[in-house]
């Protein structure tokens, strides 16, 4: 093997070249691995023993794309599409051998080369999208060529990647290789098309699979409304649909320009900016400074819960679905059998959705046992508490867990706000306690706010990390303060909303606001959904809130029909008159002045507080760092993706802007809006939230 440079080669299988890329850890398509493949194709090209060519990656995947590091720095090097014309161009076969992922850039590459073999544990995916980008280098020209219109945009505009035995189905793939054996079979492949003569068979020509669409233009406008409320506030899934249109209706070399030029528009637009940042911030949590790579962790096998309520039966779904066995404990037999049943229940709906199959459902009930007993745990590698939130509950909850477990034994609590070291401090072991902060739906939501209190062990905090990736999550470590991160900052939130309802606002102006930002639902609609009385008790409501009076009149939220909405028997909302009285009520109560309110109004007051919040979160160093606190709102309040979290958003408009409304605010209204020492600081520094580490 030559190497071409240092993470290029090229070798000789007698009238075959093989061009290996070897640029760890996912072969992303850097400017030297693109100068590098252009040198080897020329190489290998201009040799006169060379018949045909294979194309293949070293290491854990075939290209998995381009190298996103490198959008918004000047280009250099062979541009991407001219390195796949290349290849294609290519009078020798060529023949890409994918394993791993074969993703965006790398899936375009392969569909330049004039076949395609992989092994059935590989994918192929244009995940592009998900970053705010199309696929630039040809994939949405010759991926429609190749799959035809509807399954382009399906896969173009999910992100989704395929394994490799749809690929081939859809015609992305050729054969399909047995495992381990790629090289070879890629290489056996070529021969074959040099002893059978076999043409060079190019995407750019082939017209037999998107010819019928042309007849068919209504195929897009049905495609952008079916899928309206899906890409709602995106621009590249509208791109996409339109660089697939330019594929079905413009020749090849103007359909490549009409898709390179909705590539960089998008490319150099906020939210694909927004959503390269999200992509690096969701791989920098698991990176935590004092917790080197290599740190031990403990083997946890089984699991136990406490608590069979909405949250204990969601967590248990987590680690049944990872095959691990949990015993999950309540105090009494019908809460139990509530819980156990939820669960099945949960599962067997979402096998009638045909998300897993019968037999499925079954291998993780199998897995569960539900018991009354705390002893029950004795053998349990790893045991959250999901009991109610009361401190006294806990700590009693605590004290018998630390009396059963056994040595070594994780407890975790999943509380949304308590002191996790108050609970450490009445065990004997906290060092091996630690808090596991799941959101609701458990099952469903990716966020996982990993707490460390203060003497949680280093093996403790590695183990909860990895036990976070191994269930699907995103874990985010922080530590303890009232909140943690996110509901800590959902109150600063929370208060101006109601604030902003007393001065003028009504309830629907101020969800509609938020819900034109990017979230998925306002702040008086997610109190309907997850019930108004959550922490409320009719002996203690005092008529002292707006949420009192509703509770106390049995207004909780979509549970019963009514809220701050009212709702109809397919739980529709709608603003409610009564509501609007009450509210009216409340205001003449409070003697405050009401005023027209602007929607900008409604915006900066609902999220400058907050971000000055997470300054607060970051100056007490409660996490690690702001790409943390983006995080943890992206995926555990439905912060809207390509706006890229509360702290990236304050840098996009401006740290000053928050600043002087917060400092204006401070003096109208009061210390609740006292900016952040950091605040100031980065300001008068000029620097951003990106800055401190
Ligand atoms: N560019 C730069 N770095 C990349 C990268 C890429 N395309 N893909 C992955 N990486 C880096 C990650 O940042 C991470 O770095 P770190 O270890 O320093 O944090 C490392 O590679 C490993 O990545 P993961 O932790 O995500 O590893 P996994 O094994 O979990 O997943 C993967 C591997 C499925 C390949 C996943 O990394 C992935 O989905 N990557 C992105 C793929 C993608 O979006 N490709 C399209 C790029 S845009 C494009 O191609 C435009 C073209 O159309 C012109
Ligand atoms: P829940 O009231 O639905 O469930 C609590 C369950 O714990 C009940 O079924 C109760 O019978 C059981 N329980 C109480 N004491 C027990 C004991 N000593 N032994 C065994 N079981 C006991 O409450 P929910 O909503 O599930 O909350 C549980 C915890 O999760 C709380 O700490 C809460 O703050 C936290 N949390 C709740 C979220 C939510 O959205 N509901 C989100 C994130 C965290």
């Amino acid at each position: 093997m030559i190497a071409v440079n240092d993470v290029t080669a090229l070798s000789r299988e007698g009238e075959v070249a093989v061009i290996t890329i070897n640029s760890p850890p996912v072969n992303a398509l850097s400017a030297k691995v693109r100068d590098g493949l252009a040198e080897a194709f020329r190489r290998a090209i201009e040799d006169p023993d060379v018949n045909a060519i294979v194309l293949t990656c070293e290491g854990r995947t075939f290209i998995a794309g381009a190298d996103i590091a490198e959008f918004g720095k000047p280009p250099q090097g062979i541009s991407l599409p001219d390195l796949g014309n290349l290849i294609e161009s290519s009078p020798k076969p060529v023949v890409a051998a994918i394993h791993g992922t074969a993703l965006g850039g790398g899936l375009e590459v392969a569909l330049c080369a004039h076949y395609r073999v992989a092994v059935q544990s590989a994918k192929c995916g244009f995940p592009e999208v998900n970053l705010g980008l199309l696929p630039g280098a040809g994939g949405t020209q010759r991926g429609t060529r190749l799959l035809g219109v509807e399954a382009a945009l399906d896969m173009i505009t999910s992100g989704r990647p395929l394994p490799a035995a749809k690929c081939r189905e859809l015609g992305l793939i050729d054969p399909l290789a047995p495992e381990g054996e790629l090289r070879e079979a890629a290489i056996a492949f070529a021969r074959d098309l040099i002893a059978q003569n076999k043409p060079l068979r190019k995407v750019r020509d082939s017209d037999e699979k998107i010819a019928p669409a042309r007849a068919h233009p209504e195929i897009f406008e049905n495609f952008r409304k079916e899928n309206a409320r899906k890409f709602r506030g995106l621009l590249a899934p509208e791109y996409c649909i339109r660089a697939v249109e330019a594929a079905v209706n413009m020749p090849f070399d103007e359909g490549m320009k009409v898709e390179r030029r909705l590539f960089e528009e998008l490319r150099d637009g906020p939210q694909s900016k927004a959503l390269r940042y999200v992509f690096f911030a969701e791989r920098e949590v698991w990176k935590i400074p004092d917790l080197p790579p290599g740190t031990p962790t403990i083997p946890v096998n089984t699991v136990g819960i406490i608590g069979a309520g909405t949250m204990g039966g969601g967590i248990a779904m987590n680690f049944l679905n990872a095959g691990m066995p949990v015993t999950i404990v309540e105090t009494k037999q019908d809460g139990l059998d509530r819980g156990l049943s939820t669960i099945r229940r949960n599962y067997e709906s979402a096998a009638k959705k045909g998300r897993m199959t019968a037999a499925e459902v079954e291998t993780r009930m199998a897995l569960l046992t539900g018991t009354l007993s705390l002893d029950d745990l004795a053998n349990c590698d790893l045991v959250v508490e999901a009991v109610f939130e009361n401190m006294d509950v806990k700590k009693d909850v605590f004290r018998k867990l630390d009396a059963i477990a056994k040595p070594g034994a994780i407890l975790a609590t999943n509380t949304s706000y308590l002191n996790i070291d108050e609970m450490a401090a009445v065990t004997t072991r906290p060092d091996c306690v630690i808090g596991l902060h799941f959101f609701s739906p458990a099952n469903i939501m990716k966020l996982l706010e990993v707490v460390r209190a203060k003497e949680t062990s280093k093996a403790v905090i590695a183990t909860a990390m990895q036990l976070a990736k191994r269930i699907g999550k995103i874990g985010v470590l922080v530590q303890v303060g009232y909140g943690f991160v996110g509901n800590r900052m959902l109150a600063q939130r929370q208060r101006e909303a109601d604030a902003l309802v007393l001065e003028g606002a009504a309830p629907w102006d101020v969800d509609r606001v938020l819900v034109e930002f990017g979230f998925p639902m306002g702040p008086f609609q997610m109190r309907d959904l997850a019930g108004l009385d959550l922490g409320w008790s009719r002996e203690t409501s005092k008529s002292a809130t707006i949420r009192e009076v509703l509770c106390e009149m049995d207004r909780r939220g979509q549970k019963t029909n009514a809220g701050y909405y009212d709702y109809d028997e397919n739980r529709k909302a709608k603003p409610s008159a009564t509501v609007e009285r009450l509210v009216e009520d409340f205001r003449a109560k409070s003697g405050v002045q009401t005023r027209r309110i602007s929607d900008d109004e409604i915006l900066e007051r609902c999220l400058y507080p907050m971000i000055n919040e997470g300054a607060k979160i970051l100056e007490e160093g409660i996490a690690i760092g702001a790409s943390d606190i983006d995080v943890v709102w992206i995926n555990g309040y439905g912060w809207p993706r390509y706006r890229g979290g509360p702290m990236y958003y304050a840098g996009e408009i401006g740290l000053e802007k928050v600043l002087d409304n917060m400092r204006a605010w401070q003096a109208e209204r009061g210390d609740a809006f006292k900016p952040a020492a950091l605040l100031e600081k980065l300001v008068a520094d000029g620097k951003t939230f990106r800055d401190v580490k």
